[in-house]
């Protein structure tokens, strides 16, 4: 089947140095999130999952926006034209990458380069790490609209910064700029849009000098055990690596063998040299 050539411009990237730098591809209409981006945006994650050549995924924005949420238009007005089956299409589209990108296999980091609104929070939550321009713009825009930050926005907003925070975000729609959001927690730092690219190229090869199979069982068990007892979350730790050991049974031993027979490097401040890895 042939895909419709404009869809498949609604999502830009390129692969450099074992990074993956994907872009939302509509800078006129700010990269709001049509179905057409969402289509595509789930053949391009599928794409660059597995690749050999990519370490680390960043979701970025083309022009002055992240993304601007869901687009009024195409993802809300025409889809509900077409009745619930419409409706629940696109959303399943939506929330379909956003899923998939909370449990990639690969480091993801988000990197807010401007606005980023309401649906915005899904890929933004989505995302491990999350670094922002001072300049951006966040916001729970829904309420100026008429409706309640749905897509997982409102859970998002609860899950990253305090109550009251995301009480009064959410019910005044006003918005911050990326500075408070990381004061806030909704990033982890805010730097200059200027100085954006380079912090996060730096934390990307910080992640691609790590072991890939403890980065994807380290990312998973920071999400699944905020939900959990803490023995529950003992007992998935010991599964989730005794897991991860199946997949690489000899980078934890090299890693031990490199600090306390060979010398040459010191956990406690940095990463051991994987390419001397035994297999
Ligand atoms: N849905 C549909 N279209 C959108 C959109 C959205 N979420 N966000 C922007 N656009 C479109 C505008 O309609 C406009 O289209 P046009 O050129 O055909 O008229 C184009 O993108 C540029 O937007 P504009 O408003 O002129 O850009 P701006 O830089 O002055 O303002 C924003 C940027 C993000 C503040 C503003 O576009 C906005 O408020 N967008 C909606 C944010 C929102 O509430 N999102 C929904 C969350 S669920």
């Amino acid at each position: 089947m042939t895909i419709d050539p404009t869809e498949l411009e609604t999502v830009a990237f390129t692969v450099e140095d074992g990074v993956a730098w994907v872009k939302f591809n509509r800078p006129d209409k700010r990269n709001c999130m049509s179905p057409k981006l969402n289509r595509q945006m789930m053949r391009v994650l599928d794409e660059l999952e597995f690749r050999d050549d990519v370490g680390v995924l960043v979701l970025t924005g083309e022009g002055t926006a992240w993304t601007a949420g869901m687009d009024l238009k195409e993802y809300f007005r025409e889809t509900e034209a077409q009745g619930l089956r419409g409706t629940r299409g696109a959303q399943r589209e939506s929330y379909g990458w956003w899923a998939r990108l909370r449990w990639y296999q690969k480091p993801t980091i988000a990197m807010i380069n401007g606005w980023c609104f309401g649906g915005g929070y899904g890929p933004l939550f989505a995302c491990d790490l999350a670094f922002a321009a001072e300049e951006a713009h966040f916001g729970l825009s829904e309420i100026n609209w008429g409706i309640l930050p749905g897509g997982g926005a409102a859970k998002v907003a609860t899950e990253l910064t305090s109550f009251r925070k995301a009480m009064y975000h959410a019910l005044t729609g006003e918005n911050i700029d990326g500075k408070t959001a990381a004061e806030w927690g909704f990033v982890n730092e805010a730097v200059p849009l200027s100085g954006l690219k380079a912090r996060v190229s730096e934390v990307a090869k910080v992640l691609l000098g790590k072991n890939p199979v403890a980065l994807k069982a380290t990312k998973d068990a920071i999400r699944r055990v905020r939900e959990m007892t803490y023995d529950n979350a003992q007992d998935y730790l010991i599964r989730a690596q005794e897991a991860a050991n199946s997949y690489d049974n000899d980078g934890r031993k090299e890693g031990i063998k490199q600090f306390i027979d060979d010398k040459t490097y010191k956990p406690g401040l940095g990463a051991y040299d994987k390419t001397k890895a035994t297999k």
